[in-house]
């Protein structure tokens, strides 16, 4: 006779659940066409108003795609809808008509190469304050604002670095002739 443990009444539903969300994450949604909606933004919506004006704008119903029946299996699940997220190195926004998937706790990037929405493996946004959730939908990614800020705060850091190397360049030039300087008047004893 099979006997079941006490824990198996909750591993089996967490288990539907994961294999559930593993397959809504995982699935096929590339868009080629999804490349040629991308526009370059200094900054994304920042409430569902602001987003919902931005998706008019957009029009992505508008756009004639044939990617619908690769995922139709799912298609009430994938709609080809307005996104704004960051580029896969995290130093842009970008606005883009894509299908939206279920993140599991990432910030959404479009992957430029794969014409895709996807996690942002070098971004776990649950880490951020406030956190995002472990499974959202990408369509909704300007809840989580706090992944956009890492395009700012890489900004930043190039700016800083870049102005380190500016500074250090001017200090060494005048450094290392005053050495040469130095150097030569001890040779030839002037
Ligand atoms: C972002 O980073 C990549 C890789 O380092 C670089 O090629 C690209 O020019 C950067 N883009 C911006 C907007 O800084
Ligand atoms: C995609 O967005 C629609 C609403 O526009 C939503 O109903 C659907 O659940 C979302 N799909 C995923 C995989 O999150």
């Amino acid at each position: 006779m099979m006997r079941f443990k006490r824990t198996d009444l909750y591993t089996l539903p967490l288990l539907v659940y994961i294999i559930y969300h593993l397959k809504k994450s995982m699935a096929f949604t590339s868009c080629g066409i999804s490349i040629l909606t991308v526009n370059y933004v200094k900054q994304c919506p920042e409430d569902s108003k602001s987003w919902q004006m931005a998706a008019k704008r957009m029009d992505c119903d508008g756009i004639e795609q044939d990617c619908q029946q690769g995922i139709r299996a799912d298609s009430h699940q994938f709609v080809f809808q307005y996104h704004c997220v960051i580029n896969v190195w995290r130093n842009a926004t970008l606005e883009v008509c894509a299908f939206n998937r279920t993140l599991l706790g990432y910030c959404a990037e479009f992957n430029i190469l794969g014409s895709v929405i996807q996690d942002n493996y070098y971004a776990d946004c649950t880490k951020h304050d406030p956190p995002c959730p472990s499974v959202y939908n990408s369509a909704e990614a300007y809840k989580y604002q706090s992944c956009y800020k890492l395009v700012e705060q890489n900004e930043r850091n190039t700016k800083i670095i870049s102005a380190a190397k500016r500074t250090s360049g001017n200090l060494t030039t005048p450094f290392i002739s005053i050495f040469f300087r130095f150097i030569i008047r001890k040779l030839l004893h002037i």
